[in-house]
């Protein structure tokens, strides 16, 4: 009746490569690292032996380099406000992290980037998203998956890729035939089809996965499922029955974290198109996972999910210059010590035009994104011949009425460019303190309101940005 075996050396593999406590992107990210970079920390010596030579700390930072000279005024305040990377990582990366609605916790999207450790894994750490929700799964993140294999009972399927994995809960399919194919019970969706006829066989089935231990490379069992196999039309889609006895079994399967090919369900295996990105990519701020979720692109296509940083302030110009500069200079196999480096603005391309950096670029502008959550939004209250408050919110001079004071805190104005916390309109959609009347958008049959993350860090981006009407 055992059928999930573990041997105790692959459950140790795993434990090393696979889980703990923070998003298994990171993790695995960082074990990887640390085997394709060899051992970085400590030398070997003797304990016999009496150094003479004290060794210099390891965290010494190595030379800064020379700084910017030039005149732009956004480079030179990037310069004086975070000259090394651990200046950027205290005073921005932190502040996205931080508990009360830091992305890192309202979201499990998001690594937890709290230490500078974390921060220097996240370059080179796989962006597989798979604890938040599938859909918001980038396929560039995708990793080749896991394989799955079914030998016995008259069937050899060889291994195959997994693309999703998924348990539907419920009492098992006991009709005739074969089970429809939302029916409870362990779901393995294959990149492709098995081989055959056969539309049933209780047998085992192994997962598989390659290993890199010591630069050799290794195949594992690392778990198995023995059940009443149901082969759908199409043949790639597998359900096992989950009888009660058999939960428990399935839960740890689960567990283990398969990696699944196809984690976005969309069809689309990542890892076989283009090249994978990860969090952070040494060199490449345009393909590092993490600015990208800043930017809510990556070259030019947009990424599922919202845009970062959530509930806190977006990136302003010179901090996200301050993060591309250190990203592109950032060594392959780099090491906290680089976090204590100054950041290379002389030679950082990005200081050429750091406005291209803001964020406005990048889609968040009052035409194509602003105006239109307010129109869809607001628009049924805040719109026609005697719109509520007053507030026309559809239409042509919505952008010029914005700037003027609202009539309920006549003190504030509704927009001030660049300054969220005195923009009423603003305070009105986080239900802020100052404000008097009910949080927007107002729901008459609760009372309450409700505006989606992505639009309100939006809306946040576009005003901290400068509120700009045209771009
Ligand atoms: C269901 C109707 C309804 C919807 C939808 C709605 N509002 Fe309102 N809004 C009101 C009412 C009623 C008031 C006045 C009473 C109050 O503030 O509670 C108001 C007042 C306001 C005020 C204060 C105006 C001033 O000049 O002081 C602002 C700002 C505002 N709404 C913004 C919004 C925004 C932005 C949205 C969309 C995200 C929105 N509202 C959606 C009904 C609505």
């Amino acid at each position: 009746m055992k059928m999930i075996r573990m041997t105790n050396m692959i459950a140790q593999r795993r434990v090393s490569r696979l889980s703990g406590g923070l998003p298994g992107g990171l993790r695995v990210g960082a074990a990887v690292l640390a085997l394709a970079g060899g051992c970085t920390v400590g030398t070997s010596f003797d304990p016999g032996e009496i150094q003479f030579e004290p060794e210099r700390p390891e965290t010494e930072a190595p030379d800064d380099p020379a700084p910017y000279m030039g005149d732009d005024a956004l480079v030179l305040e990037a310069q004086s406000n975070f000259r090394t990377g651990i200046e950027l990582h205290q005073k921005v990366i932190w502040r996205t992290c931080t508990p009360n609605g830091g992305v890192c916790h309202n979201s499990k999207e998001f690594p937890d980037l709290r230490t500078p450790a974390n921060f220097v894994n996240a370059f080179g750490a796989s962006c597989n998203v798979q604890y938040g929700e599938y859909q918001s799964v980038y396929d560039r993140c995708e990793r080749p998956g896991d394989r799955f294999r079914i030998a016995g009972g008259g069937v050899n399927t060889g291994q195959i890729e997994i693309g999703w994995i998924e348990s539907i809960p419920g009492e098992y399919y006991d009709g005739e035939g074969l089970p429809p194919e939302d029916s409870p019970g362990l779901h393995i969706h294959l990149a492709d089809p098995i081989a055959g006829e056969q539309t049933e066989v209780y047998t085992n089935g192994e997962f598989q996965r390659t290993f890199i231990n010591d630069g050799k490379v290794e195949d594992f069992t690392f778990a198995e499922y023995t059940t009443l196999w149901s082969i759908l039309p199409g043949r790639k889609h597998l359900i096992g029955e989950v009888r009660d006895f058999q939960l428990d079994q399935v839960q740890s399967l689960l567990s283990v974290g398969v990696v699944e090919g196809d984690a976005n369900r969309n069809d689309v295996f990542g890892a076989r198109q283009d090249d994978p990105v990860h969090l952070l990519e040494p060199g490449s701020p345009e393909t590092s996972y993490l600015i990208a979720r800043l930017r809510g692109t990556m070259a030019g296509e947009d990424i599922p999910g919202s845009r970062m940083p959530l509930a806190n302030s977006p990136f302003t110009i010179p901090e996200m210059l301050a993060l591309f500069c250190l990203v592109e200079g950032f060594p392959d196999q780099g090491t906290e010590a680089d976090l204590n480096r100054g950041i290379d603005y002389a030679n950082c391309s990005y200081s050429d035009d750091p406005a291209g950096l803001n964020l406005l670029g990048e889609g968040v502008t009052w035409s194509a994104r602003i105006s239109k959550i307010l129109e869809f939004n607001c628009g049924g209250c805040h719109g026609g011949d005697s719109p509520q408050a007053g507030l026309n919110l559809v239409g042509d001079d919505v952008y010029l009425r914005l700037l003027e004071p609202s009539t309920q805190v006549p003190d504030l104005p509704l927009i001030t460019p660049g300054v969220p916390e005195e923009s009423y309109l603003y305070l009105k959609l986080i239900g802020d303190d100052a404000i008097t009347g009910n949080p927007m958008p107002y729901n008459p049959l609760t009372g309450e309101g409700t505006l989606g993350e992505a639009e309100i860090a939006d809306i946040l981006t576009w005003i901290t940005n400068g509120a700009v009407e045209n771009e």
